[in-house]
């Protein structure tokens, strides 16, 4: 079952499309990537799925349940805002204790303090006021999953932190990995490469891609070799009347940079050709794209 599924969901604000036929499909137990830059209408789809928002258009089901039709769906889901705002006044564990009082939760005390211990504000005496951004959104994220949930939403969990507090926020979310569904919005792709298995990049309104980083590595690789030789003019020469070779460009001194069209042949092929041409191979390695490469050729090309 897909934890998240839109059909052609849009919401207008008069004649602005903040979200334009959004088809989502978010896995059940992966962490989702929802990566997009400012205005891209993150956000608008994230309270379109929490019914903050109504759609102008299209659907959405949340672990199979068509959200138009009952709100009960909420129960399953725990939710970090943008800005999540707490009472300064309270202590973590005092805050905790609110929360799970307000929702009704039966002897919540053994939960609050495991909540506490995973997010690493069990010693934690002093008062939100005095905390660290940091340590506000771990707080935000142990508020959102103290009833269990099986889906969280985050929106822009690391956004306003500091290193270090990037660094703890996403270690905490990878810690769900496999035992809950993390839907969380960013605009920082090292986020999306430090823990997600699955991305989706919204950009005006519009979902561009939807994927596994897995199948993204493997689609997009592309075919790039870096050798260094003895004589790189002279293998310069010899490579480009070869159909093979798709692209070359020397690098420092005897470096080239070589795209290719079928990586198997190259590896095959090249041997023998330096072999023929007396030319002493230094060095040869296989160059992957990384994910910012890959991200770049979708957002401009398309797939
Ligand atoms: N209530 C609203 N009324 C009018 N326009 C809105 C409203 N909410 C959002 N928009 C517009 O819709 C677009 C998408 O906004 P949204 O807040 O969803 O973007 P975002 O991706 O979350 O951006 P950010 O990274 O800045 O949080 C923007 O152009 C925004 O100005
Ligand atoms: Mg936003």
């Amino acid at each position: 079952m897909l934890a998240i599924k839109t059909e052609g969901l849009s919401k207008y604000f008069n004649n602005k499309k903040a979200v334009e036929d959004l088809n989502l499909q978010v896995p059940e137990g992966v962490i989702f990537g929802y990566l997009g830059p400012n205005g891209a209408g993150k956000t608008t789809t994230i309270r379109l799925l929490l019914s903050l928002a109504k759609p102008t258009k299209g659907r959405a089901y949340i672990l199979g349940e068509n959200i138009s039709k009952s709100r009960n769906y909420l129960k399953k889901i725990g939710f970090l805002p943008e800005v999540p705002s707490f009472y300064n006044f309270f202590t973590a564990k005092e805050f905790l204790n609110f929360i799970s009082d307000i929702s009704g939760m039966v002897k919540p005390n053994k939960k609050i303090e495991e909540m506490l211990q995973l997010v690493e504000l069990n010693k934690e005496k002093k008062r939100i006021g005095t905390y660290s951004r940091g340590m506000k959104q771990r707080l935000g994220i142990a508020q959102a999953i103290l009833s269990d949930p099986p889906l969280l939403i985050l929106d822009e969990p690391t956004s306003a932190l500091d290193p270090e507090g990037r660094k703890e926020t996403l270690d905490l979310i990878a810690s769900f990995k496999g035992q809950k569904t993390v839907f969380f919005s960013t605009h920082i792709l090292g986020d999306v490469e430090k823990i997600c298995d699955m991305v989706g990049i919204i950009k005006e309104g519009r979902l561009v891609l939807n994927d596994s980083i897995e199948n993204l590595k493997k689609s997009h690789s592309k075919r790039t070799l870096f050798i260094e030789v003895d004589k790189p003019k002279k293998l310069m020469e010899t490579l480009q009347y070869l159909n093979w070779v798709e692209e070359m460009s020397p690098v420092n001194k005897n470096g080239i940079i070589l795209q290719v069209k079928d990586l198997q042949f190259a590896q095959k092929s090249l041997p023998e050709i330096l072999s023929k041409e007396n030319i002493l191979l230094n060095k040869w390695e296989l160059k992957e794209p990384t994910l910012e490469d890959i991200f770049l050729e979708v957002v401009h090309n398309g797939n």
